[in-house]
């Protein structure tokens, strides 16, 4: 229930996509939302008000002399009441009208004299996305401090393929989430490490974790929520990157090393949330091995580097911010690793909480001691992590 307690009107104008919308109310509404819906006298023709009248359990607005509202003045006390007014599908002339402050329906009008924070969700054919008309007025929009979301690329109705398709409500969905968190990191440059890395011994063997990656994702998702431009460098894991986030798969530490050390320097934020194999076979065998009878098989192993030691170590390193997984001790285990690597802070987190479920349970380690969290999703202390750090970038 990310959206709980949060007002959306959502305005939906005319264009096949409106279908979406319905979805989009439903979603909206399983995280919490409430949803006040009124819609252009075109958006009727593809979906019926009483569609979103049923879904948002509230009234649609269509007619701007609506009889229901006193004193003819929804187009006042519609946004008035709202935390964001969202359109969804956003067309082409929706835009224009918003771009030149045209009021000459219920929905513009409203939109021209809102209280509350717009967001736009376009959806046209691709031709009309591309025209330089609509691209100005796009350009406009961002510039009056309005927020789009999208367009997707992809196939569309008319059997083009291109930029245009409304973003997915569930895309949507996660994007006002994202838009209602606080901005503590805009503009701040993030890199991420996530998941395990895997050791090759042969061409189909090696060395791995249990690391699922879900707690380095949804680091980069809160940092992503809160503003920055994040960069999330992960081992072999199967999770969906986080709308917005810049993802970069490798395999080995090495590998892991050399893109880290690469993009580091010009970094606001390094967060190691990596479980890196601190050892790698020294030979990798070219063929598959063969089992030799009953004999055991030695597998000589070399250090590998330490990224966040490395990363903390430059002239002028980011914020480095490393995680500690521990089956026992763990405040004493993650302040010597806090101090060996020389980084303000470190997150410790038992063995059995931290890998693989959407769960976890951390505490703060840094030169004051140690700060627990209460038990959490992921996602949650991740936001809370981002709000430490925000902190700790204001006291450089
Ligand atoms: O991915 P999940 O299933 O969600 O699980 C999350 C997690 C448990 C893996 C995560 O929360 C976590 O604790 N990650 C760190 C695991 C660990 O104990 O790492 P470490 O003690 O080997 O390393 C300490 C720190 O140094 C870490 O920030 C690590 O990324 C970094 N490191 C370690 C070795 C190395 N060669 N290079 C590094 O950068």
């Amino acid at each position: 229930m990310e959206l709980s307690g949060k007002r959306i009107a959502l305005g939906v104008t005319g264009g096949i996509a409106a279908y979406k919308a319905a979805d989009l109310v439903r979603q909206l509404i399983k995280q919490g939302a409430s949803v006040q819906v009124a819609m252009t006298e075109s958006a009727t023709r593809f979906v019926t008000p009483i569609t979103f009248q049923a879904l948002s359990g509230n009234s649609v607005f269509v007619d701007q002399w609506d009889q229901r509202i006193s004193n003819n003045m929804a187009h006042i006390q519609f946004s008035r009441e709202a935390d964001a007014l969202l359109i969804a599908p956003a067309s082409a002339n929706f835009i224009a009208k918003v771009a030149h402050g045209i009021a000459d329906d219920l929905l513009s009008t409203l939109t021209l004299a809102r209280t509350c924070p717009l967001l736009v969700a376009p959806a046209m054919n691709m031709q009309m996305w591309e025209n330089p008309a609509t691209q100005r007025n796009v350009a406009t929009l961002r510039g009056d401090g309005i927020t789009l979301l999208g367009p997707a690329r992809g196939e569309q109705a008319c059997g083009d393929h291109g930029y245009g398709r409304m973003l997915e409500p569930g895309e949507i969905v996660e994007d006002m989430i994202a838009f209602f968190q606080p901005k503590r990191l805009k503009g701040k440059k993030v890199l991420i490490t996530a998941g395990p890395t895997f050791e090759a011994i042969d061409p189909v063997r090696g060395i791995t974790n249990l690391s699922s990656g879900k707690m380095g994702f949804a680091i980069a998702k809160a940092a992503r929520e809160a503003g920055a431009c994040v960069t999330l460098l992960c081992g072999p894991v199967s999770q969906l990157t986080p709308r917005g986030v810049k993802r970069i798969d490798v395999t080995s530490a090495l590998e892991m090393h050399a893109t880290a050390l690469g993009l580091a320097p010009s970094q606001d934020v390094f967060i190691g949330v990596a479980a890196v194999a601190d050892y790698r076979p020294k030979t990798v065998a070219k063929n598959k091995v063969k089992k030799d009878g009953n004999a055991p098989l030695p597998i000589e192993l070399v250090q590998n580097p330490d990224i966040l030691a490395e990363v903390a170590a430059l002239p002028t390193p980011p914020l480095c911010v490393g995680f500690s997984a521990e089956s026992e001790k763990l405040a004493e285990h993650a302040q010597k690793k806090r101090l060996a690597k020389k980084i303000p802070l470190i997150v410790g987190n038992l063995v059995q909480d931290g890998f693989g479920g959407d769960t976890n349970t951390m505490i703060f380690f840094d030169d004051h001691g140690e700060t627990p969290l209460p038990p959490g999703r992921k996602i949650d202390l991740a936001r809370l992590l981002v709000e430490r750090i925000a902190q700790l970038l204001g006291q450089r």
